[in-house]
């Protein structure tokens, strides 16, 4: 949602830090940003509306010293993308930051506007820093007016505080919203995530929901509420700073979109041995799946994606039944759920307000909870009674790209893992699924060699204002996939669907100005019934993009417009390697657009707010 920074000490310029940290937390929020430091006692608030570079260019006329600051990158919540709504926002001699939501905002406005108090934005942010300073310049400490502040507050919230009547000092405090602290040689640091101080200090500690950090030159202290200290484990980030760059590609998602090859190898290795046809994963005992009949499958977006995919491997190799649901829809349908259920929540960012709160209701209800997520410690990863890591290292674009086949075959393998468990595949099967596992990478690599001939294909399709993309079977998720990935970076209007659904409505959309993106490896078992969709489509002049595997006859390249050849797998990996082109087209058709690919319009990575 909104990305926060902070820094105190004097071995680097604190602007710079601050501004070296929005930078790399843009891509989580960018209608607005601000900075707050403190120089010779008094707080300097410096804000814009709009992207980091207008902040930049209003800095660039100043010059701000002092050694403790903060900082916020927004994606709008409550109040319009303004600058007056941008934060920091300030009481007295309070600023503050903030991201997340405060659901009882109104009734602590009201309380502070009778005391007095003026409002000047229409954010739920402010009322934290009339609160704060109510408390502060009542008496209390300012440590201790922050913890009574968030006694009375209610929602999900990371905040950092600086005061200039404290500027030795800056108070973290976190709920719900991703928060850590970084730790340097007289020097401290906090964020959002790891990736916004990795080139400051590797040494970081995960805050937990109703931590209080006082981070000061020298050190840092970390209590709850009461002010009782906490322990918090320091961990040591081993992510190469390069990998948060763009390594030469001109956006992040073309960058991760070429890493998959290399994300897949990372997530896979040391989770299989192929001569004993086993799959296991740290941390996991096969003893906990023992009494599981059944499986649900949480997730939004694309991971939602990867859920529908799951769904066809576990129960293909497994045998066991597989639910899938939209977190943001499963906790309002009363879900049947209880102590042989396993629910799934798949996650990249692990910080998703619909799939950790879908994943604590099914866990209320008495499931047991797996998180697949790319973030170490991340919310829904420490919510989870087991965790299973995809290592596809920092995703930064929007649009979810290599976190995706990495979610797709760390589902293969525990299917596999089940399966094998569970005595419904035999060693010599587990291993042939095994030596695909394995053969994945250079799957990809092959796929990936497609990128001149879709950048083409992008060009020739960028103007068109609609898009059909449709599958079967493990494809139909994929075909809801390159429909998302398009929409999302191209604004262009795109509609996924199970190829044999347009009989049932779709087809009448079609005409000489829609292209149809029709997914249809050879290899599955409705390959001529895609045959037959492509006939449909075709008796109505649409425009036919055919992605296919194998050898296409002469005869059926002259019913299409382009056909898109994806290297021969099985059906159940076909998923994986299908992706490629579809991520590839989107990238490209945005490309020729102009539209912003790593930050698109209204969207933000990490959706931490239901
Ligand atoms: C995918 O390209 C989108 N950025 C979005 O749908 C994303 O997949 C969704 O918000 C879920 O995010 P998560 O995987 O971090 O939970």
């Amino acid at each position: 949602m909104c990305g926060i920074v902070g820094y105190i000490g004097n071995k680097h310029k604190t602007i710079n830090v601050l501004m070296d940290g929005l930078q790399r937390l843009e891509y989580r929020g960018y209608d607005s940003s601000g900075i707050a430091v403190i120089e010779n006692g008094h707080s300097k608030i410096v804000k814009s509306r709009g992207k980091l570079r207008n902040l930049k260019k209003k800095l660039s006329r100043k010059t701000l010293s002092g050694y403790v600051g903060i900082g916020h990158t927004r994606w709008a919540t409550h109040g319009k993308a303004t600058e007056k709504n941008a934060h920091p926002h300030v009481s007295g001699s309070v600023s503050v930051v903030h991201n997340g939501i405060i659901e009882n905002y109104q009734e602590l406005k009201k309380e502070l506007i009778k005391k007095g108090y003026v409002f000047y934005s229409d954010t739920d942010t402010e009322v934290i820093a009339h609160l704060i300073e109510d408390y502060y310049k009542n008496g209390l400490s300012f440590e201790n007016a922050v913890r009574s502040a968030f006694k009375s507050i209610e929602g999900s919230y990371a905040v950092a505080v600086i005061s200039d009547k404290a500027p030795d000092r800056i108070i973290a405090i976190r709920k719900f919203s991703p928060l850590i602290i970084a730790i340097g040689e007289k020097e401290n640091y906090l964020a959002s995530d790891i990736s916004a101080i990795l080139s400051y200090s590797r040494k970081v500690i995960f805050l937990d929901d109703g931590d209080v950090a006082i981070l000061e030159k020298n050190g840092y202290r970390i209590t709850d509420l009461e002010g009782k200290e906490v322990k918090r484990d320091v961990s040591v980030i081993n992510w190469d700073p390069v990998s948060i760059e763009k390594g030469g590609y001109r956006h992040y998602m073309l960058k991760e979109i070429h890493e998959q090859s290399r994300a897949v190898l990372d997530t896979i290795r040391g989770r299989f041995s192929e001569e004993m046809g086993e799959v296991y994963f740290e941390g996991l005992n096969y003893k906990s799946f023992n009494n599981i009949k059944r499986i649900v499958a949480l997730g939004c977006g694309t991971s939602f994606h990867a859920c529908l995919i799951g769904k066809y491997m576990i129960e293909k190799i497994s045998g066991i039944p597989v639910e899938v649901d939209l977190s943001s829809e499963f906790r309002y349908r009363g879900p049947v759920i209880d102590s042989k259920t396993l629910a799934i929540a798949v996650s990249q960012s692990g910080e998703t307000a619909d799939t950790s709160e879908a994943l604590l209701e099914a866990r209320r209800k008495g499931a047991k909870t797996l998180a697949i997520t790319n973030v170490e410690r991340s919310k829904i990863a420490r919510e989870s009674d087991m965790v299973i890591y995809t290592r596809a290292g920092p995703e930064i674009g929007v649009a979810s790209t290599k976190a995706f086949t990495t979610q797709l075959i760390v589902l293969y393998l525990f299917s596999i893992y089940l399966g094998k468990n569970r005595k419904i595949i035999t060693e010599k099967k587990a291993k042939d699924l095994i030596g695909e596992v394995l053969y994945t990478p250079q799957l990809l690599e092959k796929a990936l060699k497609l990128e001149d001939e879709i950048k083409e294909l992008g060009r020739n399709l960028y103007n068109y204002s609609n898009f059909l993309f449709l599958g079967r079977g493990p494809n139909y998720p994929i075909a809801l996939e390159g429909a998302l990935k398009l929409k999302e970076i191209s604004y262009i209007h795109a509609e996924g669907h199970a190829a044999g659904e347009m009989k049932h409505g779709p087809i009448a959309l079609v005409d000489e100005n829609m292209p149809v993106v029709l997914i249809a490896p050879r290899n599955g078992v409705t390959y001529n019934k895609l045959l037959g969709n492509l006939q449909e489509i075709r008796a109505r002049r649409g425009k036919i993009i055919f992605l296919t595997s194998g050898e296409v006859s002469e005869e059926l390249e002259k019913h299409v417009d382009k056909t898109i050849r994806i290297p021969e797998c099985s059906s159940i990996i076909s998923p994986l390697i299908a992706v490629i082109p579809l991520q590839l087209l989107a990238y490209y058709i945005a490309m020729y657009k102009g539209t912003d690919i790593d930050q698109p319009r209204n969207l933000a990575k990490v959706v931490t707010v239901e």
